[in-house]
């Protein structure tokens, strides 16, 4: 991120959101202020999803991402979840929609300046805070987890869920650990969702995904927001579990087509961006 600036790739993710609801009528993922909270950004992600048809397979990649995220979400309210902490939060709408709010506390982590830039765009889309939302300013980078939620009153005791969604590309390998750590530790117990991507192959073995990559890092880098971590995803696996993730369940690609897109045919090779459930409960 460009220093004291608000994350551009968070207004893309949040753009992806809301096209979906319009081109695809929320098919994948029903969210009714995506729209809302884009204000006069709107039109122009329309305008521009339409002139880019090759930017729909990312589209849907987040949308998957974020119902994957909110189906884990639900079952876990049902199995004793009170916090959900949600992690690079972006534009993200839950907290403003929260069909749990009688007994789910939402957190919502960011970047100071992403976070700022946010409040600005709820307030101006006149979109209400919450009572059940507290605000927790952190970067990263800089700053542990523990320290900044512990500042708000996250309550380690008490069953959480973390949403982790578009951020794990954009941080260091360390960084990414030391997060999953503090969650696979805390007393109450955890689950987290998150997505990743395999390495891109190069050479005489680059395949589609290689070359969709290569787009798509050239342009987060070129806004000061590049790829910094990828995950191959046996090792992956044998990382969560060695940190006390006990069931972990990870769907790339082909995963992914079979459970929201069964209509297609074909089958898909399994390298690519993948979604993650991970669970110490
Ligand atoms: C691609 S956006 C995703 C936002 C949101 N989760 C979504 O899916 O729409 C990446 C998010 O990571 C946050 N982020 C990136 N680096 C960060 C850091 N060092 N500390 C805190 N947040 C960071 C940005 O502020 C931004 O909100």
């Amino acid at each position: 991120m460009q220093p004291g600036e608000p994350s551009r790739t968070a207004l893309g993710a949040a753009a992806h959101r809301a096209v979906h609801q319009v081109l695809e009528s929320g098919r994948i993922f029903t969210d009714p202020l995506a729209v809302r909270i884009l204000g006069t950004d709107a039109e122009a992600a329309l305008r521009d999803a339409k002139n880019n048809p090759s930017r729909r397979m990312l589209r849907l990649f987040i949308a998957v991402r974020m119902r994957f995220a909110e189906d884990a979400l639900a079952s876990a309210v049902a199995g004793g979840v009170r916090q959900l902490v949600v992690l690079g939060a972006g534009l993200d709408t839950f907290a403003y929609r929260n069909a749990f709010a009688e007994s789910l506390h939402v957190f919502e982590v960011d970047h100071p300046a992403t976070q700022a830039w946010k409040r600005k765009r709820l307030a101006e889309a006149a979109i209400p805070l919450p009572r059940t939302l507290t605000f927790a300013p952190i970067d990263f980078e800089r700053e542990t987890l523990a320290d900044g939620l512990a500042a708000v009153g996250f309550d380690p005791a008490k069953q959480s869920f973390f949403t982790w969604l578009g951020v794990v590309p954009y941080l260091t390998e360390q960084a990414v650990f030391s997060t999953l750590e503090f969650i696979a530790r805390l007393p109450g117990g955890a689950h987290v969702v998150f997505d990743y991507g395999n390495p891109p192959a190069s050479g005489a073995d680059r395949d589609r995904y290689a070359a969709a990559h290569e787009v798509l890092a050239t342009r987060v880098a070129s806004i000061g927001e590049a790829f910094r971590s990828y995950f191959e995803t046996d090792a992956l696996r044998i990382k969560l579990m060695g940190l006390g993730f006990r069931e972990i369940e990870d769907l790339g690609p082909a995963l992914i087509r079979e459970r929201y897109f069964a209509n297609r045919r074909g089958s898909l090779p399994d390298r690519g961006g993948h979604v993650v459930r991970a669970t110490t409960v």
